[in-house]
């Protein structure tokens, strides 16, 4: 038996090294459920691509997570916008994730990963998908698995973005989303400690849009088979302009549609950028995140970064530093005006759902599959799903020590905001927004946490509940 004092110590040392952690995320029918404390999660969320495709070079190692600098400061900043989630399309499965996964993780930002990349034979070819389903393709999708399964803050991951765009391409492709859902889901089955949720990301071209859920939500066979999608992400900009409403912007019709879903229907992209143009006012998160949409689960307003489609909120210089656009100030001061509560409630109305059985009545279009017989996998996966694939790259926590941004952001006023740096959440929380603004006074030296903020008082909490644990531990130790 080991001394006292030996216990003592070793139980200092294993508390010194604690690595926060957001809590994971699990889907309870229509909703994100908080694993640990039962509260509903509304995707409050950013798409994170900076440099688009060509932000993605897996020949050199990079990626969008790859650079714990740049994460460093995109994460302070996104923090302060008040997001809880971000969605990041092109990942390598070899590089080293994990300072960027860490900083996201300790300001409590959920990720969500898409398992394909632009790349020839890393993503399902719409035009030849048996041709493209293979094995090769499949080691890359369960890389990125591997790399990403340890993190508690992935949130998620996207099977495939938009590949039926119409009805032509939505003859043949969606018995492949479900093959490719179904062997993840079976890999994670396998090889993480924790379910992930697998889903699509659906173009909004009517009338596959429904059709495309409907087929993705099913149970083949009237039973829950693991092709099933976990979760519906929807890519619309219908709602164009300060001007647009719940009804001009076909938000209603949206809602209506999805209002029975038996998985989370969440806008994988949003934030339409005409007829206007920039700066966008971001009117439509009042909607999504109102009483009238409770059915939705939030959305990911597109994009984090200024690349030539014009949708950024912020432009990343070449010398490294950041200038936030007007439509940054804009998003922030419309989540500033959310009701969290309403938001974190769950529906325990909505937790009663059943999908349907999967059967031809479900598709109205004409055209679009409906063929509920799923390919196997080809040859070699049920191997690699059994045994694993061959030296993967597991990502982990790591502490995280730097909190202050090295490099100037500038604020849509040109001012360089002072003292710009994470907060980290430490009782292991979400980020919501947090009633900050970033222009009203750059010049300022105050810290962020100084403003009477959610982030403020969870800072304070802190020194409490570790003590508390520690008291705690001490008196179980002396006890025994
Ligand atoms: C990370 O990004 C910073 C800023 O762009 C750059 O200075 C640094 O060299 C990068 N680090 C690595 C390892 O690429
Ligand atoms: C559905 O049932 C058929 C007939 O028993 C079977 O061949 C098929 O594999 C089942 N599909 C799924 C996804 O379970
Ligand atoms: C709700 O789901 C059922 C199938 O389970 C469907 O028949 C019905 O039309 C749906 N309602 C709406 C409003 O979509
Ligand atoms: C970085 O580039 C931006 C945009 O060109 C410029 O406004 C800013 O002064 C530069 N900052 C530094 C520190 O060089
Ligand atoms: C926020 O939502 C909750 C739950 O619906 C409600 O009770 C409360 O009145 C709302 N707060 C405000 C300020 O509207
Ligand atoms: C709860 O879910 C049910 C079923 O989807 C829906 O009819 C109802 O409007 C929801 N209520 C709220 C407050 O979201
Ligand atoms: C349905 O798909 C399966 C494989 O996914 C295929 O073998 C079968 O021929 C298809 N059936 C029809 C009627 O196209
Ligand atoms: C910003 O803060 C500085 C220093 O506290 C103060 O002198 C200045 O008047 C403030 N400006 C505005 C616009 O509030």
């Amino acid at each position: 038996m080991i001394s006292l004092f030996r216990k003592v110590a070793l139980l200092l040392a294993s508390l010194v090294s604690i690595v926060y952690a957001v809590h994971t995320i699990e889907v309870h029918n229509q909703e994100f459920v908080d694993t640990v404390t039962n509260k509903r999660l509304m995707i409050i969320g950013v798409d994170y691509q900076p440099g688009g495709q060509s932000g993605y070079n897996p020949g050199a190692g990079q990626d969008t997570l790859s650079n714990g600098t740049v994460c460093l400061r995109d994460a302070a900043l996104l923090q302060r916008l008040g997001v809880n989630t971000i969605r990041v399309y092109n990942v390598d499965p070899a590089a080293n994730h994990d300072e960027c996964a860490s900083i996201f993780n300790a300001v409590g930002i959920y990720m969500i990963l898409d398992v394909n990349s632009p790349l020839s034979g890393e993503s399902i070819d719409r035009s030849n998908p048996a041709g493209s389903y293979n094995v090769g393709y499949l080691t890359r999708v369960f890389g990125v698995v591997e790399a990403f399964k340890g993190y508690p803050n992935t949130l998620a991951f996207f099977s495939a973005n938009e590949v039926m765009n119409d009805i032509p391409t939505s003859k043949d492709n969606p018995p492949y989303i479900r093959a490719i859902q179904r062997d993840i889901k079976n890999y994670i089955a396998k090889h993480s400690t924790r379910t992930i949720p697998v889903g699509y990301s659906a173009a909004d071209v009517r009338p596959i849009l429904q059709d495309t859920w409907a087929y993705l939500q099913c149970n083949i066979n009237g039973t829950a088979d693991q092709s099933r999608s976990d979760f519906f992400g929807l890519n619309s900009y219908s709602w164009c302009g300060g001007d647009a409403t719940f009804q001009t912007s076909g938000y209603d019709v949206l809602t209506t549609m999805f209002s029975n879903s038996t998985i989370p229907v969440f806008f994988s992209e949003y934030g339409c950028n005409k007829p206007q143009g920039t700066p966008r006012v971001f009117n439509e998160v009042a909607a999504i995140y109102g009483p009238e949409m409770t059915a939705l689960s939030g959305g990911l307003v597109y994009e984090y970064s200024e690349e030539p489609d014009d949708f950024g909120l912020v432009v990343i210089n070449d010398n490294t530093t950041v200038s936030l656009r007007q439509d940054y100030d804009n998003l922030q001061g419309q989540y500033n005006k959310l009701n969290i509560t309403l938001i974190e409630s769950a529906n325990s109305t909505a937790t009663g759902l059943t999908a349907p059985a999967c059967s031809t009545d479900l598709i109205s279009s004409s055209g679009f599959s409906t063929n509920f017989t799923i390919p196997s996998p080809p040859d070699g996966v049920n191997d690699l799903i059994n045994n694993g694939i061959k030296n993967p790259n597991n990502g982990k926590l790591v502490q995280v020590t730097a909190t202050a941004v090295p490099m100037a952001v500038y604020a849509s006023n040109g001012n360089q905001i002072q003292n710009l740096a994470i907060t980290p959440l430490p009782n292991d929380e979400s980020n919501t927004p947090g009633g900050e603004t970033t222009t009203a006074n750059t010049t300022s030296t105050a810290s962020p946490s100084a403003s009477p903020t959610k982030k403020g008082d969870a800072g304070k909490s802190f020194n409490v509940a570790t003590s508390g644990l520690l008291g705690v531990a001490l008196t179980v130790l002396l006890l025994s």
